[in-house]
């Protein structure tokens, strides 16, 4: 395992919530190397005393601070300017005695530039690897011209890009339960499946993040990544094997199969929203301030043209400031082909459904129709059952922890690979494209609703408060 990590981007928001929590619960728990060592580059100035305060300032959580301190006890800060190669050279030069992890926590504006001063201070060296958080670009223009130079300095075979959710133990799950029993396999397809909704509910707002939000909006931030990469998880072919490249060639062959969205298809197949001032879990917040054409809400019915899942719209739905936090996939089977029943009527009968919930709680329901009512009396009359699999509740790790032990490793099983995100970006264009063509309105939601209600249609039946 490498034992040198440079991490970039180490006073942002992403690095005080999660990345350096993360590393300070592995360094506690005895998984990291014993010669780990940490080299942090932000922005600010600040000597290795000044950030260790402004770090430990931030992680306030009382018993996070034994593990914090250990952590920052094997950190060295560096104030750079990301964009001055030469420095960014010079500053660096003296970490490539031993093999390192680089690790972006920037916006992708910075990643090239970055890349240009680890080559020239000679940390891109074989077998050092870099880490690019998400987003990979701007769209599928922007996300080529970054690979490209990436793939001046190191091959795919050292590029990591994060997607967190792949790091998220329910979300590999979804894999464990595809592919780990026959019964799901035999009914996974368009013959059976009617639907198959994905959802990403988030009661946080914007808040604090207004200027890179601004320029990305829900389209960008969540679905080219985190809902694609679900619904890829979902719908792929079964691998040959759990490696790397066997799980993502199955994941790209499921990207490269949306059907672009046409300005035709907009009206039908997508809505926008943007918050308003609201009522969050009892709270009032402010709404969405930024004047732009930019949505945090946004619904799709989206198509994969392949054998497997032709018909079968797929309704991927995430925004910010909705009622409830909730990550969800409900798979909605087709009605049995012939009914026999009186009771009910084969109308009012409810079809098959799986729920698969990944937060805040992780449960999976399984709604069928059975009749436990004293059938002996020959009075038969079916009603909606549910087999309901809540485990007991884990402790679950942040998904970090597993993919900077996996970047560290070499391990790229859980990391996004180049064709992958291309292929999100091309259809994640085809939208915004068809959008800008149709003038596409951003319509507004109170906070603490579900969305527009011209969004309703697109949600699973029987969330909180939607009929
Ligand atoms: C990030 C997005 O990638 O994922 C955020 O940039 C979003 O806008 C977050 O809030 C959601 O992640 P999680 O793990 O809280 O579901």
């Amino acid at each position: 395992m490498i034992d040198t990590l440079l991490l970039f981007g180490a006073t942002g928001d992403l690095a005080q919530r999660y990345l350096f929590p993360s590393l300070a619960h592995l360094l506690r728990d005895r998984l990291l190397p014993d010669d780990f060592r940490i080299v942090a580059i932000g922005r600010t100035e600040h000597d290795d005393a000044g950030f260790s305060a402004w770090l430990r300032s931030r992680v306030t959580a009382a018993h996070e601070q034994d593990a914090l301190d250990a952590l920052l006890r094997r950190t060295r800060y560096h104030a750079l300017d990301l964009n001055d190669t030469q420095a960014v050279g010079a500053a660096l030069a003296d970490y490539a005695d031993r093999p390192s992890v680089s690790y972006l926590s920037t916006p992708p504006d910075l990643f090239a530039s970055t890349c240009r001063g680890l080559k020239t201070a000679g940390l891109l060296e074989p077998p050092s690897r870099l880490v690019l958080e998400k987003p990979i670009g701007h769209d599928l223009a922007s996300a080529l011209e970054i690979d490209a130079t990436l793939k001046a300095n190191l091959d795919e075979t050292r590029i990591f890009r994060i997607d967190h959710y792949l790091g998220k133990a329910p979300v590999q799950n979804l894999l464990a339960l595809r592919f780990g029993n026959a019964m799901l396999e035999a009914v996974w397809h368009n013959r059976w499946i009617e639907s198959v909704h994905i959802l990403v509910a988030e009661t946080t707002g914007v808040d604090g993040r207004e200027d890179y939000y601004a320029g990305y909006g829900a389209l960008r931030d969540m679905v080219q990544n985190h809902m694609l990469q679900l619904l890829a998880l979902i719908a792929m072919e079964p691998p040959g094997a759990l490696d790397a490249d066997s799980t993502r060639d199955e994941k790209r062959k499921v990207l490269r199969a949306l059907r672009p969205m046409r300005s035709c298809d907009v009206d039908r197949d997508s809505v926008r929203g943007r918050y308003q001032a609201g009522v969050v879990g009892g709270h009032a917040v402010p709404g969405f301030a930024f004047t732009g054409e930019v949505e945090t809400f946004v619904a799709l019915r989206a198509w994969i043209d392949n054998w497997r899942w032709t018909g079968v719209p797929f309704y991927l739905v995430t925004g910010k400031r909705l009622a409830t936090r909730n990550t969800e996939v409900v798979v909605t089977f087709k009605q049995v082909t012939h009914w026999i029943f009186d009771r009910p009527q084969r109308t009012q009968a409810l079809p098959n459904r799986l729920s698969m919930r990944l937060q805040p709680r992780e449960t999976i329901e399984l709604d069928l129709m059975g009749s436990l009512a004293a059938p002996e009396f020959g009075g038969m009359e079916l009603q909606p059952l549910e087999l309901d699999l809540s485990m007991s509740q884990p402790q679950r790790r942040i998904a970090y922890e597993r993919l900077l032990l996996d970047a560290l490793g070499g391990n790229q099983t859980l990391f996004v690979r180049d064709d992958e995100v291309a292929a999100a970006w091309r259809w994640v264009d085809s939208i915004s494209q068809a959008w800008s063509q149709c003038k596409s309105p951003i319509e507004h939601y109170p906070a603490g609703s579900w969305g527009p209600s011209r969004a309703h249609d697109f949600l699973p039946q029987d969330i909180d408060g939607v009929s």
